[in-house]
């Protein structure tokens, strides 16, 4: 029996076939696409007679359409791939003269450079680098970090809360937690990430900004493990001329607790605008891991000992290309980030 949309296809398909041979340009390829598919096309028609058929004969003209419809799609492709397109001659030779595709190459964002470099250099010194949530829970970023309650870290004032146990971590510290909760000591992990607090935006304040978080775990731990790795990590990062100096500060987590200077690299020390004269740049916090942490992760401190640390990502990133306003990263205004 026969079918007259099935008959109707394979004439439209042959005679299509032959035209797409013969096109010399995207023109007539364009043109073989309306006849078949377009709104008035051959094909939307065919649909329509659809209704026309017997019940049996249906769903094979279906069948029969949409195997045409994909034929059609493929011969169509291959007919603008194989070159009868807009940048051939009429004679099917390609037009020299057309001006070449120009490909802009994207590059990294500053932030990203500066994580990856200082992950680089971590990764040299046995570091792995370990990821966590930027929604964590309050336990994490927190209690577990040995913050009391009446810490003023946690009030709603500098922490954006949902509510439901749940916070915008505050720093990248509770990666730490995370780590140590599934796998028993030695660690040794870099943790970058972005944080959030609820600062009100200026030249170095932003709500979001990113830090590198570092954790050493083992036996006999020191502060002078703690310092020779700042100071490596300061002569990667900005050369063998760079110092450090630690003064002692105050976190919940760490006891004692640090803050880690790096000598200012645009005076050499002797005092400018970015070091605020005092030839010192504020880069990290860190210190010997309390007890408390560890008990809280089941390790035992009698046994077990390490040190911590966290950077900021901006400050390094503001330093290093010389940038004086930190939204500045943020505002994604191609005509700052192409100087990078
Ligand atoms: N989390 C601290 C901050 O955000 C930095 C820090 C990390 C300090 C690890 C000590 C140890 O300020």
């Amino acid at each position: 029996m026969s079918n007259p949309i099935i008959e109707k296809l394979d004439s439209a398909l042959e005679s299509a076939e032959a035209k797409l041979k013969t096109a010399a340009n995207g023109d007539d390829v364009e043109a073989v696409r309306i006849e078949l598919l377009g709104r008035k096309g051959l094909i939307p028609a065919l649909s329509k007679e659809m209704k026309d058929l017997s019940p049996e004969e249906r769903p094979k003209a279906g069948k029969a359409l949409n195997m045409a419809m994909a034929k059609i799609q493929e011969l169509l492709n291959s007919a603008n791939e194989s070159g009868s397109t807009d940048s051939m001659g009429s004679a099917g030779i390609p037009d020299v003269t057309q001006p070449g595709r120009k490909w802009k190459l994207g590059k990294k964002h500053p932030i990203t450079t500066v994580i990856d470099d200082c992950v680089a250099i971590f990764r040299r010194m046995g570091f792995i680098v370990a990821e966590g949530p930027e929604i964590d829970t309050v336990y994490n970023n927190f209690d577990a970090l040995n913050a009391p309650v009446d810490h003023p870290s946690r009030s709603p004032q500098d922490t954006f809360y949902f509510g439901d146990g749940r916070l915008l971590r505050t720093q990248t510290s509770p990666v730490q937690i995370r780590v140590m909760e599934k796998q028993e000591p030695p660690v040794r992990i870099v943790a970058p990430g972005r944080c959030f607090r609820r600062d009100t935006p200026d030249a170095t304040h932003s709500m979001n900004f990113h830090q590198i978080e570092g954790l050493y775990i083992d036996k006999d731990v020191s502060m002078a493990d703690l310092k020779s790795v700042l100071l490596a990590f300061a002569h990667e990062l900005f050369g063998k001329d760079v110092g450090i100096r630690l003064r002692p500060h105050f976190f919940p987590f760490t006891e004692p607790s640090v803050e880690c200077d790096f000598s200012c690299i645009m005076c050499e020390g002797k005092g400018c605008r970015i070091c605020k004269n005092s030839g010192w740049l504020e880069i990290a916090g860190a210190g010997i891991v309390d007890p408390n942490v560890l008990k809280a992760v089941n390790y035992d401190p009698e046994i077990w000992s390490g040190y911590a640390f966290g950077m900021g990502i901006e400050r390094i990133a503001m330093i290093r290309y010389k940038i004086n306003d930190i939204r500045l990263l943020y505002e994604n205004d191609m005509r700052f980030l192409e100087q990078f």
